[in-house]
């Protein structure tokens, strides 16, 4: 129960049922438009002025149709933005009756609105679908119950429109809404509602229609007004802390929205992922404290005993915690205009907590249409896959059917802040829980000291034919002349050992690099120094890179070379085989090269002889790898031909 909710329904009072989420789902073509516009009239939320547009709209548009409204015009707006390409996502409209209030979001049901789709339903409890009863079920029936019932919709209303264009036949409307309710069951939509309607004309949208006297059920206002969407809550106490609320020394708070179950003064509760426990002393609100509060409100906790606490946390029920796990099988709706490439590191948002996440395999992808599983290397725009997802850090969460708030995530592209996906969290995977780090008693420093260096990764990342090898190469002999202990991967000779499997598709790349980059992980965990040399082409892989390593043990080194020097030198006559299509995906001929922001080092290699810029970068090399752990500061200016 909602904490607004009052026991009767008095005119001026707040609505008895609280507030109902709905999506509409359907095509212009179905009249979707002209049902959500009737519903909006039958419940006097279109005011006068609004009214009068309406008529002289509708009679400009169509002549022959005397006074009747058109009421597709009063939300078909939206879809006239669209074809002048204004990207609307969803457009949300709030409207109310006496008995209840609603938000219904109003997104557009062609198969490339998938996320659109997808982003309406995320929070709606109840779908109504729609189909003209001329043509029955059609594929996008099937999708749009598929897309509801994936984001967690167990409600759907069936409303079976323009019955009056088949004679209002209830032998048509009967085998439809049979047909229908099989398709849903089949996926897994619990409770379905049938009824037929003719949108135009508002029979049985805002009341009874007499000229289907055969069916006897409620009309579609009273349906929504009736539906109980109570059952779907959470059981158990969660609430992922927004912010911690301190004032001054006297006053420590956790803020947050409950998002299941409830919690009373006294309780004993959970900070989540750790493990640290404490009871509730205060529920403080903005009108006063509680005794105790429930799934949906915004209270602050004060607790007996100092924690620590932050952002991204869950409070829990101590008896009943939230399960922990770092690694998961989830649904993928990609909502990203860039490909999805596993094991390229995302930023994943669930609750208010925001960590690394990698999908680390693809299982399948969907068919939106016919629900069928096909193999998948990546997702496009709209589609929907299967995933296992590996995190960074353990959260605390639950499965999306359980809790949609710490069950449903999104995926952030980190270079440049977009939403890429929305996710459901199925079911955590055992190995995340039943693998532990081993601790060892000779560390990296001792394996450092024991070389008498600092361990480093040198990162040279450039064209095919920059000079990257080259370069790397005449620093390691001079590095090994001087006494340090050095490794050099090179991204070819890795290629054809630990990287043989992998081609060079952009999947291919990001596992080339996150590969490479594991191992010059545990080179400079042995102590070692270490040089790579391979394209690298993307910005997102040589970050992660870098984020393997500890502070000052990391230097990305931008071997510049303009692509016609590169394509000159062609040391290996790839270029020319590129030029002339024999290879495909060739860095700076098919395929991108991301150059770097901000390397550590920028050679500019283009003009100057390889010899001289692998003792500059030797010399600028020396004091880092000599400094004791972390001490040492680098010149980071270019070194000029
Ligand atoms: S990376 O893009 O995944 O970082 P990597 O450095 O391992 O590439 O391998 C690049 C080397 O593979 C090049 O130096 C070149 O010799 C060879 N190669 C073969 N095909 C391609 C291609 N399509 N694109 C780039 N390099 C290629």
């Amino acid at each position: 129960m909602t904490p607004t909710e009052p026991a009767t329904e008095t005119p001026g009072a707040l609505p008895a049922k609280g507030l109902l989420r709905f999506i509409t789902c359907g095509s212009v073509d179905d009249g979707k438009s002209t049902l959500l516009g009737r519903l909006l009239y039958d419940v006097g939320m279109v005011p006068d002025d609004q009214l009068a547009a309406l008529a002289r709209d509708s009679r400009r548009q169509h002549d022959d149709a005397g006074d009747a409204l058109d009421f597709a015009l009063l939300t078909d707006g939206l879809d006239a933005e669209r074809e002048q390409g204004i990207t609307i996502d969803v457009a949300y409209r709030y409207f109310h009756t006496l008995r209840r209030s609603f938000i219904v979001a109003d997104c557009p049901g062609h198969e490339q609105y998938t996320r659109n789709m997808a982003t309406g339903a995320s929070n709606a409890e109840l779908a109504v679908v729609l189909v003209d009863a001329r043509k029955g079920l059609l594929p996008q029936t099937r999708r749009h119950t598929y897309i509801c019932g994936l984001l967690g919709i167990r409600q759907v209303v069936l409303a079976v429109n323009k019955m009056d264009l088949v004679g209002y036949d209830p032998a048509v409307y009967a085998a439809i809404a049979e047909e229908y309710r099989a398709l849903a069951k089949d996926l897994g939509i619990a409770h379905v509602e049938c009824l037929p309607v003719v949108a135009p004309t508002g029979d049985n949208v805002g009341a009874r229609s007499s000229r289907m006297s055969w069916y006897e059920g409620p009309s579609l206002l009273e349906l929504l007004e009736s539906a109980d969407v109570s059952v779907a809550r959470p059981a158990d106490f969660r609430m992922p802390v927004q912010w911690v609320n301190r004032p001054d020394q006297s006053f420590r708070g956790y803020a947050g929205t409950i998002c299941g179950g409830r919690v009373a003064c006294g309780d004993e509760i959970v900070v989540q992922p750790g493990a640290q426990r404490a009871r509730v002393e205060r529920i403080v609100t903005a009108n006063g404290d509680l005794q105790n509060a429930a799934d949906g409100q915004a209270v602050t906790l004060c607790l007996d005993r100092e924690i620590d606490a932050s952002r991204g946390d869950v409070i829990a029920d101590a008896l009943r915690p939230a399960p922990v796990a770092d690694q998961f099988n989830a649904h993928l709706v990609w909502m990203g205009d860039t490909v999805l490439l596993p094991n390229r590191t995302y930023w994943l948002k669930i609750g208010t907590r925001t960590v690394n996440a990698r999908v680390m395999s693809i299982k399948y992808k969907v068919d939106v249409n016919s629900q069928a599983r096909l193999a998948a290397r990546h997702l496009e725009l709209n589609e929907v896959g299967y995933c296992t997802i590996g995190l960074d850090d353990a959260i605390a969460f639950e499965a999306y059917a359980t809790n949609r708030t710490l069950g449903g995530f999104i995926l952030i592209d980190r270079q440049n802040n977009a939403t890429v996906a929305c996710g459901m969290l199925d079911y955590a995977l055992g190995r995340s829980s039943n693998v532990n780090w081993q601790h060892v008693d000779i560390d990296k420093t001792v394996r450092a000291t024991s070389k008498g260096q600092h361990p480093l990764c040198l990162w040279f990342t450039g064209l095919s034919g920059a000079g990257k090898s080259t370069i790397a190469n005449l620093v390691e002999r001079r590095l090994h002349a001087l006494g340090y202990h050095t490794y050099l991967l090179d991204g070819d000779n890795v290629r054809h050992g630990i990287n043989k499997d992998l081609g060079f598709t952009p999947e291919a790349r990001v596992e080339n690099i996150r590969r490479i980059a594991e191992v010059a992980h545990l080179m400079v965990d042995a102590g070692l120094i270490v040089l790579v040399s391979v394209i690298s082409p993307y910005r997102s892989e040589r970050r992660s890179a870098r984020e393997l390593f500890a502070q000052g043990e990391f230097m990305e080194v931008f071997v510049d070379t303009p692509l016609e020097e590169c394509e000159r030198r062609d040391p290996k006559g790839l270029y020319k085989k590129a030029r002339a299509g024999t290879i495909r995906n060739f860095t700076g001929i098919d395929a991108p090269y991301e150059r770097p922001e901000s390397p550590d080092v920028h050679l500019l290699a283009g003009g100057q002889h390889a010899e001289q810029l692998a003792e500059q970068l030797t010399r600028q090399l020396l004091p880092v790898i000599a400094a004791p752990h972390g001490e040492a500061e680098l010149d980071d200016g270019a070194i000029d031909a």
